[in-house]
C-alpha cells in the first residue's frame, strides 16, 4: 500500500461505544465520552501524519436528544470544553474546523463555541475536521429538497434541472467531497442516519473495539484495510474490460 490513492481523501467515523466501555468498567457514561475526546485527538494526529485531507466526526445526532437530560448536557459540556482546549493546537498543526447539522436547534453557548472554532481555525490547510453535531442526515436531505423548491418556486431554478449536483450543493456538506472510508466502532453494523447520501460509495468499516480505546493503530489499521479493497463504482475489474 504505497500509492497515494490508496489514502482515502476523507474519512467519516460514526464514534459509538463510550457508554458501554464506561459501564463495563464500573463508571458512570460520562466518563466514556470524556475518554472519547482523546479518540478524536488521536485520530486527528493519524490523519495528519496519513495524508487524509478530511475527517468527520459524529458527534450527536438529532436523534440523541432522547437520551437523559444529564448525558445530553455533558455531551454538550464536553463539546464546549474540548473546543476550547483544542483550538490551540489545532490552529498549530493547521487544522480547519467545520461544524455539520441544524445548528439553529443547538443551545446558545454550543452555537457560540462552534462559531468560534470555525472562525479561529478557518486559515487552516493541511486537514478539515468536519463535526457533525445536532446531524441527521435525513433531515439534511429534506431541508435541500426544501430549498431546492424554493429556487423553482421563485423561478431561480426549473425542475428539468435538478441534478444530483443541485441536491448536492444544498447539503451541509456542499464544500466537502463524498466519504471514501466510513469507520464505526463500538460493533453496531448500522448507519444510524450519518451521510445517508454522501456515502453512496464509501467503503464500510465496522470494528468492535469501542470508541475510547480507538486510537492511531485502530485508525492506521482502518487505512490498511481500506487500502486492500478495490473500489469498482458499479463497473468491473480494469482487467476484464478486454
Ligand atoms: C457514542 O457512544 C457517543 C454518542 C452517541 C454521543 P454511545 O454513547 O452511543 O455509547 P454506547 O453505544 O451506548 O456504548
Ligand atoms: C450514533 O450512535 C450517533 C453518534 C455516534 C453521534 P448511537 O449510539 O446514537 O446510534 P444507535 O442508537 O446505536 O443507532
Ligand atoms: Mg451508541
Amino acid at each position: 500500500m504505497n500509492s497515494h490513492a490508496k489514502i482515502p481523501a476523507h474519512v467519516a467515523i460514526i464514534m459509538d461505544g463510550n457508554g458501554r466501555w464506561a459501564a463495563s468498567r464500573g463508571m458512570d457514561r460520562t466518563r466514556g465520552h470524556a475518554r472519547g475526546a482523546d479518540s478524536v485527538r488521536a485520530c486527528i494526529v493519524a490523519a495528519i501524519t496519513a495524508g487524509v485531507r478530511y475527517v468527520t466526526f459524529y458527534a450527536f445526532s438529532t436523534e440523541n436528544w432522547g437520551r437523559p437530560a444529564g448525558e445530553v448536557d455533558s455531551l454538550m459540556e464536553l463539546l464546549c470544553d474540548s473546543v476550547v482546549r483544542e483550538t490551540p493546537e489545532l490552529i498549530e498543526r493547521g487544522v480547519r474546523v467545520v461544524a455539520i447539522g441544524d445548528r439553529e436547534g443547538l443551545p446558545e453557548k454550543v452555537r457560540r463555541h462552534i462559531d468560534r472554532i470555525e472562525g479561529d481555525t478557518a486559515s487552516g490547510s493541511k486537514l478539515t475536521i468536519v463535526l457533525a453535531v445536532n446531524y441527521s442526515s435525513r433531515n439534511e436531505i429534506a431541508r435541500a429538497a426544501a430549498r431546492i423548491a424554493t429556487k423553482i418556486t421563485t423561478g431561480e431554478l426549473s425542475p428539468e434541472n435538478v441534478t444530483e449536483e443541485t441536491l448536492s450543493a444544498e447539503l451541509f456538506t456542499a464544500s466537502i467531497p463524498d466519504p471514501d472510508l466510513l469507520i464505526r466502532t463500538g460493533g453496531e453494523c448500522r448507519l444510524s442516519n450519518f451521510l445517508l447520501w454522501q456515502s453512496a460509495y464509501a467503503e464500510l468499516y465496522f470494528t468492535p473495539v469501542m470508541w475510547p480505546d480507538f486510537g492511531e493503530r485502530e485508525f492506521a489499521a482502518a487505512l490498511e484495510e481500506y487500502a486492500g479493497r478495490e473500489r469498482r463504482f458499479g463497473n468491473i475489474q480494469p482487467t476484464q474490460n478486454n
